[in-house]
């Protein structure tokens, strides 16, 4: 959508992956949908490094609304939940130098059964802009996928009219893939900033490598429809980190300091992530450190939306890490803006590269993801040459390590073998 806007991947938190339609505030004060929830993820984001980082958007997700519209016809969030009310919330967000996104759906209901937008597009595009919404998502459930290039299109004229610059989400492709209709995706990047093109993610790695398999077999037909401006969104990031793995790290060196031991055999396991979530009982919490690391460079060669949605208030500082390292960001956001490609897949591992800057003639630059898809448990001694990705310049090129700060750059010829180490679901980012 030529509105000036995201003209790099979306950056920001969005609440669903992690929070959901949690709307008891009795029982879980800290965690149900409310203004509390999202003014203490604005004052993480500001705080801790992620605004710095290039995260700005914090963007509310299905079940704040009030069940009835106001006597004006108007949406209304949840009294009990947004005292304040919607503008309050989007001022305090903006204060934080931050921006500020909401959720409404196309259809009759959104998809937890709240006021949906089919009839009060208009309104609801009129109200968004007076709160001071600077992204909207627009869902897709309960509506007729026949009127939705129409309708999609309509409302983006509508919030286009308001004059306020607002990032347009559309949800369109995410519905009409599953029965079967191919979208129209030229009309997309013209009418919306962003398409969710296929299932949600969820908190399990089978399923970041289920919508990586749908990315993957479909590259051909849409990456090329991503671009600066409109882009294709395979979701959050799940990185659905808890504080648990850090918490053991803790009590690991406490035990080591009363007792004056050294438990460098769990300690070894916990770095190799091989226990954290399988083993320890610390539930099935989110993605293990080196799933994390894989879909967080996969997500950057595919120059995806980075919407994270996991407590701020409790993620363990290894996992900012992941969601802050700067040369991952940098791929991501990339000013070419050119969605990566699975390229090769050799003993189980699949191979993604992505053109990057500087990419003019004579100097070509590309980030390559290697993401092992084996379970054979440690970590697979993986080789391939340059040629066989396709890159192809003469003189060979220089590459590194993203994720191993201790990686020194080296030269490589095209047709020299590269060797590089896999963990079971982990990546190496060059
Ligand atoms: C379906 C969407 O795909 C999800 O991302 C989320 O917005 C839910 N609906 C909310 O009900």
């Amino acid at each position: 959508l030529d509105n000036g806007l995201a003209l790099t991947p979306p950056m920001g938190w969005l609440a669903w992956q992690r929070f959901r339609c949690l709307t008891d505030c009795i029982t879980y004060p800290d965690e149900c949908i409310s203004e509390n929830l999202f003014k203490a993820m604005a004052d993480r984001m500001s705080s801790d490094g992620y605004l710095e980082a290039g995260y700005e958007y914090v963007i509310i997700d299905d079940c704040w609304a009030s069940k009835e519209r106001d006597n004006d016809s108007r949406l209304q969030p949840d009294p009990a939940r947004f005292p304040g009310g919607i503008k309050n919330l989007s001022d305090y967000i903006h204060s934080k130098g931050l921006k500020f996104g909401i959720y409404a759906d196309y259809g009759t209901h959104t998809c937890a059964g709240y006021p949906g937008s089919i009839d009060y597009l208009k309104i609801d595009a009129q109200t968004f802009a007076e709160w001071g919404v600077d992204y909207l998502k627009l869902d897709g459930c309960y509506a007729d996928v026949e009127t939705m290039p129409e309708g999609y299109g309509e409302m983006g004229q509508y919030l286009n009219e308001t004059g306020r610059p607002i990032v347009y989400s559309c949800s369109q492709p995410a519905y009409q893939e599953p029965k079967g209709i191919n979208p129209n995706y030229t009309k997309l990047a013209e009418t919306c900033n962003l398409w969710r093109n296929w299932d949600d993610i969820d908190d399990a790695w089978s399923n970041v490598t289920n919508i990586l398999g749908w990315f993957s077999s479909n590259q051909d037909r849409i990456a090329s429809f991503s671009g600066p401006g409109h882009w294709n969104d395979p979701d959050m990031v799940g990185i659905s980190a808890n504080a648990e793995c850090g918490h053991i790290r803790r009590l690991l060196d406490s035990v080591d300091r009363i007792t004056g031991t050294n438990s460098s055999t769990m300690r070894v396991s916990l770095d190799e992530d091989y226990y954290i979530h399988d083993s320890l009982l610390l539930g099935n919490f989110g993605l293990s450190y080196e799933q994390s690391k894989a879909q967080m460079a996969i997500w950057a060669i595919l120059a995806a939306p980075l919407l994270m949605s996991v407590d701020l208030r409790t993620i363990d500082p290894i996992f900012r890490d992941i969601l802050q390292n700067k040369d991952v960001i940098a791929i991501n956001q990339d000013p070419m803006g050119v969605q990566g490609r699975l390229v090769l897949t050799k003993s189980t591992i699949d191979i993604w590269t992505k053109p990057i800057t500087p990419h003019i003639e004579g100097s070509d630059s590309y980030a390559i993801g290697v993401l092992s898809n084996r379970v054979d448990g440690y970590p697979y001694r993986l080789n391939f040459t340059l040629l066989e990705l396709n890159l192809t310049h003469i003189y060979g090129y220089t590459i590194k390590d993203v994720y191993d700060p201790s990686s020194e750059p080296r030269d490589v010829d095209i047709d020299q073998l590269i060797f590089v180490r896999v963990k079971p679901s982990g990546v190496v980012l060059l």
